[in-house]
C-alpha cells in the first residue's frame, strides 16, 4: 500500500502528512516520505505540493482541553498506565507533525539536505513511536482517543513558526530533551508495576529520543555559527522570548549531555528571575 502513495516532493510529502487526519495515513506518509527521501527518489519541492495548514489534521478524538484539565493518576493502577500511555501517545504524534513541519516549513531555508535527513529520521521515528504506544493502549483493551489531551505543545512550536533558530531551541531542546528528564522514572515505575511491555516501548522511546535531541543541538549550533551567535547565549534569549515559564529539574545532565546539551544551556533558565 505504501508504494501506491502518491508523494509529489518531500516538502509536498510532509504536508500530506500533517493534513492527514486518518492516523495510519498520517504515520505511512510520514515513513514513506522518510523510507522514498533516502532512497534518494525525491525532490526537496514541487510545484504541486498542497499548501501548508497552520494546524495538524487530527481524528475527531481525543477532545482537546487546557493542560489542567489533563488528570494525573497514579501509575499503580491500569487506568493510571493506561492514562499515561495515552498522554505519551499524544506527545509521539505532535512529534510527528512537529518534525515534517520543520521540514515542510523550512524547505527553502540555505541548510544542506541533510538537515532533511536528520527532521525526516526524527518524522520516521516519532511515526514509529506514536503506532508502538497505540498499540500497547490497545493490548490493554484502550485506544488512541479514549481520554481528552491538551494541545500545549502544538502551541508552543507554533509560537515559533516564523523563526527556525528559536524553532529548534524550543521543541528539540526543551521539549524533546524533557522527555530524557522524565523517561527513565516512567520506565522505573512499569518495571515495579511488572508492566514490562509497556517498560520496553518507553526504552526504544528513550534511545531514539536522545538522537533527535542531538539533532536538534546539532542543527541549533550549525544556525549559531552561521550567523556567529554564541549558541548558550542565543538559547537563553530565545527561550525567554518564545517560552512561558521556567525550565523544571531535576534534569538527566548524562543524557542531555551525551546529546550535545550542556549545562550552560539550561542551568540559568530554572528560574525566570536569574539573568
Ligand atoms: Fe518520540
Ligand atoms: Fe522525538
Amino acid at each position: 500500500m505504501s508504494e501506491a502513495l502518491k508523494i509529489t516532493s518531500l516538502r509536498g510529502g510532509a504536508i500530506d502528512a500533517i493534513r492527514a487526519a486518518d492516523l495510519d495515513l498520517k504515520t505511512e506518509l510520514a515513513k514513506e516520505s522518510a523510507r522514498r527521501w533516502f532512497a534518494r527518489r525525491l525532490s526537496l519541492r514541487s510545484p504541486l505540493d498542497a499548501p501548508l495548514p497552520d494546524r495538524p489534521g487530527r481524528p475527531e478524538k481525543p477532545e482537546l482541553v487546557p493542560p489542567t484539565q489533563v488528570k494525573k493518576r497514579s501509575l499503580h493502577t491500569i487506568k493510571g498506565r493506561i492514562a499515561l500511555l495515552h498522554a505519551i501517545a499524544h506527545i509521539e504524534l505532535n512529534a510527528v507533525d512537529l518534525a515534517l513541519d520543520i521540514v515542510a516549513r523550512y524547505a527553502t531555508e540555505m541548510v544542506p539536505h541533510s538537515f532533511f535527513d536528520g527532521w525526516m529520521q526524527v518524522a520516521f521515528e516519532e511515526a514509529k513511536h506514536f503506532r508502538m504506544v497505540r498499540e500497547r493502549l490497545r493490548d490493554l483493551g484502550a485506544d488512541y482517543g479514549d481520554m481528552p489531551a491538551h494541545d500545549g505543545l502544538w502551541q508552543a512550536a507554533h509560537a515559533t513558526r516564523n523563526d527556525l533558530t528559536a524553532r529548534l531551541a524550543v521543541v528539540p531542546l526543551i521539549l524533546e530533551a524533557r522527555g530524557l528528564d522524565v523517561t527513565p522514572s516512567l520506565q522505573a515505575k512499569m518495571r515495579e508495576t511488572g508492566d514490562l511491555e509497556s517498560a520496553a516501548v518507553l526504552d526504544v522511546i528513550y534511545n531514539d529520543e536522545k538522537g533527535h535531541v542531538a539533532i536538534g543541538a546539532k542543527w541549533f549550533r550549525f544556525l549559531c555559527a552561521r550567523e556567529r551567535r554564541d549558541p548558550a547565549r542565543t538559547f537563553h534569549q530565545l527561550v525567554r522570548a518564545n517560552f512561558r515559564g521556567p525550565l523544571k529539574p531535576p534534569f538527566n545532565d548524562i543524557a542531555r549531555a551525551e546529546a550535545g546539551l550542556t549545562p550552560s544551556f539550561y542551568r540559568s533558565l530554572t528560574s525566570t528571575s536569574s539573568g
